[in-house]
């Protein structure tokens, strides 16, 4: 039943449990346009269990798309379609299948990514995030940091228990919806740990290498939930330098050697030593 990779070329596997009557979605404006693909604000009418409208995002991939980003999104779908509804992770509506460009339609997060939403909490003159010498000013509360990085936790708890590697783990892929909740997203390079083809990186032009784990960079492709867990380290210097950057001042480039020789990131200057009172032991992220 999942969708096969190579199966777009010949047809769009239609799958009528999942299809929605395009008559019934309404793409309003384009939110997001990355180097992969488009996402836009729209609204649906009827989804199951939903009567009425619903504010949608509606995911598609440029006009000029190559085959292989056709396939991240097919692939994203593949991994949503198994996974029941979760309060951590966007969840899958459906999508439409009967035109050229497939649109895939996910629960709409209304405060966007994660690290936008970090780096906008800050204001708009403090550009700290590029300089970690600086104090962060935020109107983020540590507590509310906290809350982020837990709820992070526990969707990608969720998302390894169904055997479920996402390996592009990053607060850019993290959406904050209502209430500030935060949901994984973004699964175009998650793979089905039972699909045969997971030990093939097929992405070697688009690591996201400040986030990928030692192993994953230097093995031919060995993620695991182990690596998973590495980018969650990543991310968590992301929550509490408050939308910092990874590695500040280091080259993408030079980073395998770095982690090969045993470097590691420092404690950021302004993150505590102390977490509620207590002290955190910090052993750099990895
Ligand atoms: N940007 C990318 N995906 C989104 C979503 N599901 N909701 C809101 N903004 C988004």
């Amino acid at each position: 039943e999942l969708v096969r990779h190579g199966a777009y070329n010949l047809s769009f596997p239609g799958d009528p449990e999942w299809e929605i009557p395009r008559a019934r979605l309404n793409v309003e404006k384009i939110i997001g346009r990355g180097a992969f693909g488009v996402v836009s604000r729209g609204l649906a009418l009827d989804l199951p269990g939903k009567p009425g409208w619903t504010v949608v995002a509606v995911k598609s991939v440029q006009d000029d798309a190559s085959e292989k980003e056709k396939l991240d999104l097919l692939s994203e779908m593949s991994v949503l379609k198994h996974l029941d509804p979760h309060p951590h992770v966007i969840r899958l509506y459906g999508c439409v299948t009967t035109e050229a460009r497939p649109l895939v339609v996910v629960e709409y997060a209304q405060y966007g990514d994660l690290l936008g939403y970090l780096r906008k909490s800050r204001g708009v003159r403090d550009n700290y995030y590029s300089d970690p010498s600086v104090e962060p000013r935020t109107s983020l509360t540590s507590k509310q940091l906290l809350r982020f990085a837990w709820q992070i936790s526990d969707g990608m708890d969720y998302l390894s228990k169904r055997k479920i590697i996402h390996r592009d783990l990053a607060a850019r892929n993290v959406l904050v919806g209502d209430e500030d909740v935060c949901k994984i997203t973004d699964f175009g390079m998650a793979r089905d740990v039972w699909e045969e083809d997971i030990y093939v990186r097929t992405h070697e032009g688009r690591l996201p290498i400040k986030w990928t784990a030692a192993e994953a960079l230097f093995g031919d492709g060995a993620y695991t939930t182990q690596s998973d867990v590495w980018s969650f380290g990543v991310v968590m210097y992301e929550i509490f330098t408050v939308g910092g950057d990874p590695f500040p001042g280091v080259y993408m480039r030079d980073i395998p050697a770095l982690l090969r020789n045993g470097f590691r990131m420092s404690r950021p200057k302004f993150v505590s030593a102390t977490l509620r009172g207590k002290k955190v032991l910090v052993i750099g992220v990895g």
